[in-house]
């Protein structure tokens, strides 16, 4: 399995998922600016996986400061935990992983600069690892919905290179591969970027997973037709009262499943999960750049000075979702919170 991101000697290695699935290409980073960049221009994305870019950035950033007291130090990396922070407002894992590390500077105060270097450093790689054990836990939890011969669809990417490892809606697949289940999986192309398309089909077809693309605007007449069985997609942030955010298009391809009476699944590791907002309609939404939607791969597909629309996420209200599939079980969504 390709490994989105690494830790090797100080330095961070960061698969370019903009290359995909033409080139395999790695990112040296040993800046922690170098490693905001990639999160902001897509190098790497999916919630998880921007937490522990975020946790390395910090780790990078630290091992360069000279500063003369703990409490120096903490100030020192304030603008990098700021950095990090502003790349993309949407999934909460950015912030999660900086708060993380935030806290466990304070609480270790007494400590020197230098031991205080080592202790963020393991922490960025206990983040990424706890990652992968996560996404393991969601894969057992969900793994029954994998009855023999079924068809689940998937949109954007939330699969291993989203991730530190096995992703969070690909976990149950993997295992279900690995389990001898016969079953088939629908992957939406998933516009302006197409993480569907480049990058789960990609990663599926690696695995060996049963899997076939679909334009966005296919899933309706499929989902009609009686050929899907249930869809699992990852989120973004889910909110107290169980509302997601995820890709955009999401929330699309929920209202097509509830009309067609499928059931729809979140996977969410408790990392993408924040208590502290009551409603979906509170989660900052990222604006990016018109240029993702007028062209494809860098060929202009509209007309020059079109006005664009370009959301990246979309909130799908708590009523649409079935469950979500967290490392702790499975809840319906106005017990998610109760559970956690
Ligand atoms: O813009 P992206 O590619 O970062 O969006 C990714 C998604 O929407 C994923 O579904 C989400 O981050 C969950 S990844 C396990």
């Amino acid at each position: 399995m390709l490994q989105s991101i690494r830790w090797e000697n100080g330095a961070v290695y960061i698969l370019d998922q903009r290359l995909l699935p033409e080139k395999i290409e790695y990112i040296k980073c040993t800046h922690y600016e170098e490693i905001a960049q990639a999160i902001e221009n897509l190098s790497i994305r999916g919630a998880p996986a921007i937490g522990i870019a975020a946790a390395y950035a910090v780790a990078v950033a630290s091992i360069g400061l000279k500063s003369s007291s703990a409490k120096k130090f903490l100030s020192d990396l304030n603008p990098v935990f700021q950095r990090v922070i502003n790349t993309r407002p949407t999934a909460v894992n950015i912030k999660w992983a900086v708060d993380r590390i935030k806290n466990l500077i304070e609480k270790n105060a007494s400590l020197s600069v230098s031991e205080l270097k080592d202790l963020i450093i393991n922490e960025a790689l206990k983040i990424h690892e706890e990652d992968i054990q996560t996404n393991k836990r969601i894969g057992e939890n969900a793994l029954h919905l994998f009855k023999e011969g079924c068809t689940v669809i998937t949109y954007c990417n939330a699969g291993a290179l989203a991730t530190g490892g096995y992703g969070t809606a690909t976990a149950p697949m993997y295992l279900a591969k690995e389990n001898g289940i016969k079953f088939k999986v629908i992957a939406c192309e998933t516009r302006p970027v197409l993480q569907g398309a480049r990058i789960t089909a990609f990663e599926l077809m690696k695995a060996g997973i049963d899997v076939t693309l679909i334009c966005d605007n296919t899933a309706g007449a499929l989902l009609r037709k009686g050929m899907i069985d249930f869809a699992i997609v990852g989120t973004d942030r889910t909110v107290r009262n169980g509302d997601v955010a995820n890709k955009i298009g999401t929330y699309s391809l929920a209202v097509l499943c509830r009309e067609n009476n499928v059931p729809f699944y979140v996977a969410a590791p408790s990392s993408s999960i924040d208590l502290s907002i009551p409603s979906g309609d509170m989660i900052p939404i990222e604006q990016r750049a018109p240029e993702e939607v007028t062209t494809i791969k860098g060929v202009r597909v509209a007309p020059e000075g079109i006005k664009v629309i370009n959301l990246a996420f979309d909130v799908t209200p708590a009523d649409y979702i079935t469950a979500i599939i967290t490392e702790k079980g499975i809840f319906k969504p106005d017990q998610l919170r109760f559970n956690l």
